[in-house]
């Protein structure tokens, strides 16, 4: 049997990397950003795998360029990236890196929630620029309070649950709202399912952890914003498109809202002349939910043990869509 052709869309953790290379045909692009979509057409047409990222938009267009195409494995939770239907059609299994990134996209969570609610990135410019002239004002920089305030939970899944697993060592009141619920969650740190208005009428701090699918696309648009406390603010580590980011600017200006958190955005990397930008009650990280040394590590290793189980004939251990087992049975013979 010849070694399977995988092109890999950009350079992953070694520990990963190290794996895929030592079994397989492997070309990776080196660029550090992403391939133009060219570059991948021209790459699938002879590859029997793909090593994507959520930066590579993987549709119909790449299919129907790839007769020998098998396998996408992302690297990512998400994969939005992909058109699911398309690749179950065609016989072509994706899979993700579910569950390794959980804590790690919850601390990053948290620690968005605490900088905006008590404005760290705002007094560290302050400090910075030297506007910090009096030693100490009772009326400097204040925030609101963490501790005890009500945490509304859009999207009880793993890392959903596991912010509301930190906010219960914060004595809060926990409100989540998903399309299934968590009995096991309400059961394990007092969490109580409320219907989305409500959970967005009540709650102190607002955090989404939802796919982005066409029945999240823009489910905070500015209807729903209307019903944010003012004195609420919005955290979002989950896909930008989750929230019509306009809508979202105007009620930040208009103060309709105390503030946001973003780690994601409708358009990555956001533009200069994004008006987020201009406002102080934001804070902005590049898409860095899973970024920590060890997660990566780890979610470079899944890919690459999804890949490996997948040409050993084996079903892939984050198979994201197990119809396609229909289509292409396994074990696959045509490689
Ligand atoms: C990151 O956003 C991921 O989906 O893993």
């Amino acid at each position: 049997m010849r070694k399977p052709k995988v092109y890999v869309t950009r350079e992953i953790p070694e520990r990963g990397l190290k794996k895929i290379i030592e079994r397989f045909d492997v070309e990776v692009w080196p660029e550090y950003g992403p391939p133009p979509k060219q570059i991948i057409i021209e790459k699938a047409r002879n590859a029997d795998a793909l090593v994507t990222l959520l930066t590579d938009k993987i549709d119909a267009e790449v299919f129907n360029a790839a007769p020998r195409l098998k396998i996408i494995a992302q690297m990512a939770v998400g994969y939005d990236n992909i058109d699911i239907e398309e690749a179950t059609k065609r016989g072509i299994y994706v899979t993700n890196t579910p569950g390794v990134l959980t804590e790690t996209t919850a601390d990053l969570t948290w620690a968005l929630l605490m900088a905006i609610a008590r404005r760290i990135a705002e007094a560290d410019r302050y400090v910075r620029e030297g506007k910090w002239k009096v030693a100490w004002h009772p009326m400097m920089l204040l925030g609101r309070d963490v501790y005890g305030a009500t945490l509304g939970i859009i999207g009880a899944g793993r890392i959903g649950s596991a912010v509301a697993r930190r906010a219960k060592g914060f004595n809060m009141r926990i409100l989540y709202h998903d399309i299934v619920r968590r009995p096991d969650l309400e059961k394990e740190v007092g969490a109580e399912y409320v219907d989305l208005d409500t959970l967005l009428k009540e709650s102190d701090f607002i955090t989404i952890h939802v796919p982005l699918t066409k029945e999240t696309y823009h489910m905070l648009n500015a209807e729903k914003l209307r019903l944010v406390k003012k004195t609420a603010y919005i955290v979002n580590t989950s896909r930008g498109a989750v929230i019509d980011e306009k809508a979202l600017y105007e009620a930040l200006k208009e103060g309709r809202i105390a503030g946001a958190a973003l780690d994601v955005f409708e358009k990555e990397p956001i533009s200069m002349d994004n008006p987020l930008l201009k406002l102080d009650n934001v804070v902005l990280t590049p898409h860095i939910g899973s970024a920590s040394y060890e997660t990566r590590s780890k979610m470079a290793e899944m890919t690459a043990d999804n890949l490996i189980a997948f040409f050993e004939g084996r079903v892939p251990p984050n198979l994201v869509n197990p119809e396609v087992m229909k289509v292409r049975p396994l074990p696959v013979k045509d490689i």
